[in-house]
């Protein structure tokens, strides 16, 4: 099975927001919100698809205030296609990318029990040799108002290059 990782464009943001609803860890969101992601964010993208299905995908932006940073927004592959790099190709695809500003960071939030995505982080953190740094972004009371669980915000940086 030929595997394609790109940027995502326009005509796979339905497809991309029938992965994310297929997987019950992730927040669901509106197809217009998946389709802006494949737009206006495609360069901070980055979808695996087959000829047949999509099987992975990860929106991220550069932070407004912080062009240095990728923000990853949402990480999703699909359950048969774990386990076989896919979510951390992707996440290499977007940061070998040519910038005006290079990503030198990386940040996310993850909730606490959710151990593939901390894995997933760590991992990251070893491949650029750069530390992983764990504090609370979104309280489950604060923020939530009891409804979903605390969202902690992990930053991985300096990245140094590989290879
Ligand atoms: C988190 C997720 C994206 C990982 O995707 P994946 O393609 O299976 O991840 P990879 O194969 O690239 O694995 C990356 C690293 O994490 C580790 N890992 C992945 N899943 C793991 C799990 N369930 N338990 C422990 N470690 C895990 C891998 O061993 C690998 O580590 P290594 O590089 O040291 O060998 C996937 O499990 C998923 O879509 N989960 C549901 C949605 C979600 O929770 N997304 C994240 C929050 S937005």
């Amino acid at each position: 099975m030929d595997i394609e990782i790109r940027r995502p464009s326009t005509t796979d943001g339905h497809h991309v927001n029938q992965l994310v609803t297929s997987i019950p860890q992730l927040d669901d969101n509106s197809t217009y919100c998946n389709l802006l992601q494949c737009s206006h964010f495609a360069d901070t993208s980055a979808i695996a698809v087959t000829d047949e299905e999509v099987l992975g995908f990860i929106s991220g932006y550069a932070k407004p205030d912080q062009p240095d940073t990728l923000f990853v927004w949402q990480v999703a592959v699909s359950s048969a296609a774990r386990g076989q790099g896919l979510a951390s190709k992707l996440l290499k695809d977007i940061l070998q990318r040519t910038r005006p500003t290079p990503f030198r960071y990386i940040e996310t939030t993850i909730t606490a029990d959710n151990e593939a995505s901390w894995a997933l982080f760590r991992s990251i953190a070893r491949t650029y040799d750069a530390p992983l740094n764990r504090s609370l972004m979104f309280d489950r009371a604060q923020h939530f108002n009891d409804e979903h669980d605390s969202e902690l915000l992990a930053r991985i940086g300096p990245l140094h290059k590989t290879q």
